[in-house]
This record gives structure tokens, C-alpha cells and sequence, in this order.
């Protein structure tokens, strides 16, 4: 089968972390008859440099048409300055919202052998395998009215949270499929205690909830969720909440794998293309030196193979791949071991 992907590496480790998911890619390509064209474009802090602008039109136009999008990686603190006009994460916001990717999945899962790698306890982490579904395109990251201004002779700064009900259905509807390929349970997580877009959120949960019957629905507020992770990953199993708090449920969770670099993510719309994105950052810190995990985005990979081409026996054997890889004892800087991006990269494709 033949499919267009639109790279978009992007800042920082992005570039070298999207350099090896292609290599693996290709791997994949040349085993299984496929043909995958790559198309490579700026998004971020790197296209303000070259064209004034986060997101081109023509960018989100070629987003818009690929069979799918791969990023790496946006920002950077040469980006920073709270008062220019033009930041990468807005591109990646507009970006998101442009493809209409309103889904994003995150799955959590603790390898074995690196339970020693988190913090946590080992007995806390055995079995732990979660899929966060985070709604993307909607509350405080969208809402409006969203700038500052002056009233009553101060300075003023406003973020709107909002959501409609279709947005909170269609997310909370594909958990609810998701989650009956899995141990058929959702907990939604929400603030309905103190906010009103949580109320709605609980109540159209709880619609969806009784219309399916065989997946066990619960509600749980954010701040509970937030030590649950912690105290009691593995009774969690599909996660799904709004923008904001997945935002920052995904990143604890991150810290269950035993480093953000492991993660990758999905990101859904209606149709059939998507966007794939490990969910780390650009990690200025390490950029340049060939040492980043290319675990997250290797994997993001895997599950554009999986969603957007429905490829799943390519998308497992590069996932059986990574697994092998990490039960073998291979590890990058962020998991204490020496091998380069690289080279971690040949030790997955060795084992494809
Ligand atoms: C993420 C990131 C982004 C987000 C930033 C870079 C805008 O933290 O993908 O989790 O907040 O969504
Ligand atoms: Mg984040």
C-alpha cells in the first residue's frame, strides 16, 4: 500500500528523534511492501525563524492532505519571550485544532524491566497499562475570551474554559470503543465539584455510560486522579478528561514508564488520517548531541501504522521490537545507559 507522511521534526531533539522513526519506518516499508512517501516541512520555533510564522498555511495545507503527520518536537527557549507574537506551541495548538485531531491517545505502559527506572515502588507498578484519551481541540487552551487587558485601573488575564456537548460526546464515545478492546473500564476524570464544563462533561459521561452497559464507567475528580496514578496505577485502564487536565495527568503517568522519552501519542480526528507525536519535548538541554530516546517517537510511529493506515501486524512487530530492545538491557541517557539515539535505534530495527 502507498501512503503520504508529512514529517514535521521540528525543534530541539525532534529533528533526530523523527530521523530514526523514519529509519524504522523504512524497515517497515521494505518487509511488508508498502511504499511511504516523506514529506518534510517546518512547524515550531524553526519555521518562525525561516518564515515569520509557527504554522504556514501552506504546512497546515500539506498536514491537511498527508495520509498522516509525524512530529517531533516544537519550542525552545531562543522562543520564549513572553511577549512575542509568535510562539511554536501556538503552532502545534493550531496545528491540532487545523486537522481537527480532537482525540489524543496516550498509552501508559510499565515494562518490566524498567520498573526499577521509576521512582515508585515496584509492587505499585506491576501490571500497570493505561490509555489516557485526552481531549485536545476544546477548553482552556481554545476557549474564548482568552488576552489581557486593563480593568478597573488593573492589569488583567483571562483563559475561558469551555466546551460544547458534542465535543465532550465524541471524545467520550471513542473512549468508551477503545475501552472495549481493553478491560472494558473508563474513568472520567473531571472537576465537577467546582466547574460548570465539568458538569456537563459528567453528564454526558453518564449518558454514554448507560448506553454501554458491558464497559464499568467511572467518575473521579481530578485531584483524586492525580494521586491515583500514583497510589494505584494499575486499576486504572482507559482515562479520558479534557484538554487541561490530560495535559497534566500525561506527564505524572509519564513518570509510571520510567521516562517521558518512552511515550508516544496519537492524536484523532474524524477521519482517517492523524497526528503522531512522542510526548516529550524539545529538550533543548541534550538537542545536538544524538543521545535522545527515539523510544516515544519510534512508537508514535507504530501507532500511526495501527490508526491512520490500519496496519496492525506492522504496527506490533515494531512495538515487539522496542519491547525486545528494552528487555535485552539496551538503554539510552534518560533510562541511565550509554547507547546513543542512533544506536538504540539499530538495536530496535535488529530485533524487527
Ligand atoms: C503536550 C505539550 C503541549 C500541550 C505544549 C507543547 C503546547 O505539553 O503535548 O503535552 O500542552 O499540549
Ligand atoms: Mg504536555
Amino acid at each position: 500500500m502507498n501512503f503520504n507522511i508529512t514529517l514535521l521534526p521540528g525543534d530541539g531533539i525532534g529533528p533526530e528523534v523523527v530521523t530514526e522513526a523514519v529509519r524504522v519506518l523504512e524497515i517497515i516499508a521494505s518487509k511488508y511492501n508498502h511504499a511511504f512517501a516523506f514529506a518534510e516541512r517546518l512547524m515550531g520555533g524553526c519555521s518562525i525563524d525561516k518564515f515569520g510564522s509557527s504554522l504556514t498555511d501552506e504546512t497546515l495545507a500539506d498536514c491537511k492532505s498527508a495520509d498522516a503527520v509525524l512530529l517531533g518536537a516544537v519550542g525552545g527557549p531562543k522562543w520564549d519571550d513572553p511577549a512575542a507574537k509568535d510562539r511554536p506551541e501556538r503552532g502545534l495548538l493550531a496545528l491540532r485544532k487545523g486537522l481537527g485531531v480532537f482525540a489524543n491517545l496516550r498509552p501508559v505502559k510499565v515494562h518490566p524491566a524498567l520498573i526499577d527506572s521509576s521512582p515508585l515502588k515496584p509492587e505499585k507498578l506491576e501490571g500497570v497499562d493505561i490509555l489516557v484519551v485526552r481531549e485536545l481541540t476544546g477548553g482552556l487552551y481554545f476557549g474564548w475570551p482568552k488576552g489581557r487587558d486593563f480593568k478597573d485601573g488593573r492589569e488583567r488575564a483571562v483563559d475561558t474554559l469551555e466546551y460544547y456537548d458534542y465535543e465532550v460526546k465524541r471524545v467520550m464515545e471513542l473512549a468508551f470503543t477503545l475501552a472495549k478492546g481493553r478491560k472494558k473500564k473508563v474513568t472520567s476524570v473531571d472537576k465537577a465539584n467546582v466547574l460548570e464544563s465539568s458538569r456537563l462533561w459528567r453528564q454526558i459521561a453518564t449518558k454514554i455510560g448507560k448506553e454501554n452497559p458491558d464497559v464499568e464507567l467511572e467518575h473521579m475528580l481530578v485531584d483524586t486522579a492525580s494521586m491515583r496514578l500514583i497510589t494505584g496505577p494499575a486499576w486504572m485502564d482507559v482515562v479520558v478528561t479534557e484538554n487541561m487536565f490530560g495535559d497534566i495527568l500525561t506527564d505524572e503517568a509519564s513518570v509510571l514508564a520510567g521516562s517521558m522519552g518512552m511515550l508516544p501519542s496519537a492524536s484523532l480526528s474524524e477521519s482517517a488520517s492523524g497526528l503522531y507525536e512522542p510526548i516529550h519535548g524539545s529538550a533543548p538541554d541534550i538537542a545536538g548531541k544524538g543521545i535522545a530516546n527515539p523510544i516515544g517517537t519510534i512508537l508514535s510511529a507504530a501507532m500511526m501504522l495501527r490508526h491512520s493506515f490500519k496496519l496492525e501486524v506492522e504496527a506490533a512487530s515494531i512495538e515487539n521490537a522496542v519491547d525486545a530492545t528494552i528487555t535485552a538491557g539496551c538503554r539510552t541517557a534518560d533510562l541511565g545507559g550509554p547507547l546513543s539515539t542512533r544506536q538504540m535505534t539499530d538495536e530496535i530495527i535488529s530485533r524487527m
